[in-house]
């Protein structure tokens, strides 16, 4: 049984003066129902660290960030107590180089917005993960989708990557269904279109099942050593 879980959920926001930001579409839901789910599941203790968005959760110990670096931050406190990690959070992968106090005014036609990369913080979490600890990522792709999903489970020491292959037919931010697939050490299974709160109880019961794998692996080399 897990003792504390930690969710990240919504979009990420980087502002570029004090009335604009760069962001993405998405809505939160994903981690919304999947902080509910744990709480069916009777989980002690959810911690939800959220980008701007409606979805939150009750009965879970809730955390406000806009920014990428903000999330760090917050993470750090929070990711050698949990048993169970979940980025669902769509991190902004850039943010403006620098922030500009006062109001950009539209004198320009043209205006070149100069960015730099924020940290990946699902490697840096899956870098320092303990043994026992079960990560989740998630990956948005659009083609050679196994394939890059693969690469990053290894590269970023993922116990399960949720997939969503993004396309017309399957758009997966803000919006109710989606069709996902769940890739692990074990395979890749392909789950059907359903919704979001449907999919965090697959999602859960692939974490369960990954749990009791960890568990008889970590006793097996234990018993050897
Ligand atoms: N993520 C993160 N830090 C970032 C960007 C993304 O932790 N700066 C996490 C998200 O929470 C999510 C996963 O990485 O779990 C999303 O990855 P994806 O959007 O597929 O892209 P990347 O892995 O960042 O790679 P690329 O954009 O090159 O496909």
């Amino acid at each position: 049984m897990f003792k504390k879980v930690l969710i990240t959920s919504g979009p990420t926001i980087e502002p570029i003066d004090p009335i604009r930001f760069i962001s993405n579409r998405s809505s939160g839901k994903t981690g919304y129902y999947l902080a509910v789910e744990a709480k069916n599941r009777g989980i002690p203790e959810i911690v939800f660290l959220t980008g701007p968005s409606h979805f939150i959760p009750p009965q879970a110990t809730v955390i406000r960030v806009e920014t990428a670096l903000q999330m760090r931050e917050q993470l750090r406190s929070h990711t050698g107590t949990s048993d169970v990690i979940i980025m669902a959070a769509a991190v902004g992968d850039y943010r403006p180089v620098s922030f500009q106090p006062e109001k950009i005014k539209k004198h320009a036609d043209k205006l070149l917005l100069e960015l730099v990369k924020n940290p990946d913080l699902l490697l840096e979490i899956g870098q320092n993960k303990r043994p026992g600890q079960i990560l989740v990522g998630y990956a948005a792709e659009t083609d050679r989708i196994f394939e890059n999903a693969e690469k990053k489970l290894v590269a970023k020491n993922l116990d399960l990557l949720v997939l969503n292959q993004v396309s017309s037919e399957n758009p997966a931010f803000a919006v109710d269904d989606n069709q996902v697939y769940l890739i692990s050490r074990q395979g890749t299974r392909s789950l059907p279109t359903m919704t979001k709160a449907e999919t965090a109880v697959k999602i859960w019961e692939a974490i369960d099942e990954i749990a009791r794998l960890v568990k008889i692996q970590i006793a097996d080399e234990t018993g050897r050593s």
